[in-house]
């Protein structure tokens, strides 16, 4: 396709899958220095040492950010400051140059703003933006290599589950952990995600959508999904589990807390929860940028099946997905300051 021309999606059948866009935004940096600069390229392959800190040793970190056509007509980006809060402690702790959030967020603005005719139009999905950082030097023994590449990549998405919301069929995973306690579960590191690869085509080979994962000491709290955070409902109260440091701080569970609580007036807990409080929910839903909010609507746990709210999306993750899709969608007033328009 020519540079100048618009491209050709048929925006009704986007799955989570990649599309390839007009550009991406590069920068590097050498350990000890502070992240500048960095220009937008074409979208390309790129090339890597075979011995890259990020191939070899995992040093690798992601985030995850949706562009949204507003109902104004507008182009938005929700929330990005706090993933460039969370990428800051993700570089952090593995031992990369420290993102600074601003330069982050100007990173993604730019991106956005050079692939706009990529953002699918209004009610039909989003422009997920998937900014990096890898260590791209070469490195031998095992240690943090010596310099770092950030990208901000991006690509049109429907929805994540290909049956939309569509409630999940989840099993309650005894076999494999997500994260330990005191490792980098809090982290959005590459590694965390390559640990539930095994866990997950397990589960979907015996028919479920994805794992809860149980906390990896006790294995008795419910964590959090491969790829979402968890929220259940009884008796007017709205939990979710406490971050607890194996848990990944989603910007979407904050926003839903706040949501909740501040618009909704539902009573919001962050608490343990127990593999019995979770299957005696009146409702499940998982949350996250890439899932948005979708209810869970069966749950297996040591091979016996509970259904949630008869397999149906509940009352309270209706309201809660409606009001924060709304104001993702610049549809309801944002009290928050959450929507930033880049056009
Ligand atoms: N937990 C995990 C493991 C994730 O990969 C994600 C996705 O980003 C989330 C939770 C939800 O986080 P957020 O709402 O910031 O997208
Ligand atoms: C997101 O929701 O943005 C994620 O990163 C989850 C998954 C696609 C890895």
């Amino acid at each position: 396709m020519s540079l100048d021309t618009k491209p050709n999606i048929d925006w009704d059948s986007l799955g989570f899958n990649v599309t390839e866009t007009k550009s991406m935004f590069r920068s590097t940096c050498a350990i000890g220095e502070k992240w500048s600069g960095g220009d937008l390229i074409p979208y390309s392959d790129i090339s890597l040492s075979p011995f890259a800190g990020v191939l070899n040793y995992g040093q690798g970190v992601f985030e995850g950010v949706k562009a949204f056509r507003s109902s104004k007509g507008n182009v938005v980006l929700f929330r990005a400051d706090m993933n460039g809060k969370r990428m800051a402690f993700s570089t952090r702790r593995i031992c990369m140059p420290e993102m600074d959030p601003d330069f982050f967020v100007d990173a993604v603005i730019k991106t956005v703003k050079d692939n706009i005719d990529y953002v699918p139009p209004y009610g039909r999905g989003s422009l997920y933006i998937r900014p990096v950082v890898w260590g791209t030097a070469p490195i031998l023994g095992v240690s943090p290599t010596s310099e770092y590449t950030f990208m901000v990549i991006v690509s049109p998405v429907g929805p994540y589950f290909k049956e939309g919301i569509k409630p999940l069929n989840l099993k309650v995973n005894t076999d494999y952990h997500r994260a330990a306690p005191k490792g980098i579960g809090n982290a959005k590191a590459i590694g965390n995600y390559s640990a539930s690869l095994f866990p997950l085509m397990e589960a979907k080979a015996e028919g479920f959508d994805e794992n809860i994962y149980l906390d990896a000491k006790d294995e008795k709290f419910v964590e959090e999904l491969g790829s979402a955070n968890v929220f259940i409902y009884k008796d007017g109260v709205l939990k979710t589990p406490a971050l607890n440091g194996s848990i990944l701080g989603g910007i979407t569970r904050q926003s839903v807390c706040q949501v909740a609580s501040d618009i909704l007036g539902i009573t919001v807990k962050e608490t343990e929860i127990t593999v019995d409080d979770l299957l005696s929910a009146e409702e499940v839903f998982c949350t996250g940028t890439a899932v948005v909010v979708t209810p869970v609507g069966r749950i297996t746990y040591q091979g016996k099946t509970t259904e949630i709210n008869q397999n149906q999306m509940g009352p309270i993750a209706k309201k809660i997905r409606e009001m924060l899709v709304g104001i993702q969608r610049e549809e309801i007033e944002d009290p928050f300051g959450w929507v930033l328009p880049v056009n």
